[in-house]
């Protein structure tokens, strides 16, 4: 398995597991069985609402001399309502608690937006601070501290554009962006950016998260896996659709974190790193993109939000 190599040379495994909508009752096994079949990198995040039973999963991994800690990759992720710096570290606590874990590998803002302490969804206008109120540079200062104090290994974000890696890079640019990839957004300019920078990327959504609930999903969304391209290619290699969209990412350097409860997908999924596609192969895919984004931001910015598409995206 490849490798992304941090700057104190940190390996974080190229292919790691993906727990966004991992149904409780269903992330349990789901993360049993990916140490099982090799997986080495776990991504969770705290809105996801399964960190606790993720944890019993560690601990019982742990305990059964599946994986020893220093050999497994964990990542999260602090949520938008614990942006102010007195926050950041009751959050993270939390997260530790449920994880069962002493340290994160690595701890991301999950997103550029703040939030009031209570908002719940579905959001209103006043439930959100503006950049002004709590701005970027008060949660990643607290975020760094966490890190020197011993808590993270690692900090970075997700869903920055590059302007809001300017903002943190005045203080210190983050070690990792979090973003949505696929070869319909394949994000080059960003990447390019993040490269130059030393920034590492993971790609989310990298199946394009079918599994989304309706209301976050636009009527007649194109369908990644369903893609003519992927589809030939795939069947080229006696490889699934999906197994060839995760490896056109590791293809790129960029990590990937393929969500899935299901014992032969979570398998099929690691055992992509193996295929081998060629440069034409990669081109072809690369000639799918068309910018599309299965996850759009317009969650952030309804009636009353402060927040607009273009404190998101560059458009
Ligand atoms: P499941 O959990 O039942 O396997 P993303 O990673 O882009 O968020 O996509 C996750 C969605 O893709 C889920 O619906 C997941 O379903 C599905 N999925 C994961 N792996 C595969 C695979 N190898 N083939 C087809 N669908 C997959």
């Amino acid at each position: 398995m490849k490798d992304i190599t941090f700057d104190n040379k940190d390996k974080m495994a190229i292919i790691g597991l993906g727990t966004w909508k991992s149904d409780k009752g269903l992330v349990y096994k789901a993360v049993r069985r990916a140490i099982e079949v090799g997986y080495r990198h776990i991504d969770c995040a705290a809105i996801y609402g399964n960190e606790a039973e993720i944890g019993e999963a560690f601990a019982d991994a742990f305990k059964a001399g599946d994986i020893k800690r220093e050999d497994l990759w964990v990542t999260s992720k602090l949520w938008n309502t614990a942006h102010k710096a007195t926050a950041v570290k009751p959050a993270l606590e939390k997260t530790l608690a449920d994880l069962q874990l002493e340290y994160l590998d690595l701890y991301l803002m999950h997103w550029p937006i703040a939030m009031k302490e209570d908002a719940g969804f579905p959001f209103k206008g006043e439930d959100f601070y503006t950049l002004d109120e709590v701005p970027l540079e008060e949660t990643w200062e607290a975020m760094l501290k966490e890190k020197q104090e011993g808590l993270v290994n690692h900090t970075g974000v997700s869903n920055f554009h590059i302007d809001n890696l300017e903002t943190l890079g005045r203080i210190e640019f983050p070690e990792m962006n979090q973003v949505e990839m696929h070869p319909f957004l394949p994000q080059q300019k960003l990447v390019d950016y993040c490269k130059a920078k030393g920034i590492n990327m993971t790609a989310y959504s990298p199946l394009g998260s079918m599994d989304r609930p309706a209301r976050a999903k636009q009527e007649n969304e194109p369908m990644l896996m369903e893609q003519p391209v992927v589809q030939k290619i795939a069947e080229k290699h006696g490889a699934s659709p999906a197994q060839i969209l995760i490896n056109w990412s590791v293809q790129r350097g960029i990590a990937v974190i393929p969500k899935s409860t299901n014992d032969q997908r979570i398998a099929d999924n690691f055992n992509a790193a193996t295929i081998e596609l060629t440069a034409q192969e990669v081109e072809h895919i690369d000639g799918i993109q068309s910018g599309f984004r299965f996850i759009d931001g317009s969650i952030w910015v309804g009636e009353g939000s402060p927040y607009r598409l273009e404190d998101l995206w560059e458009l």
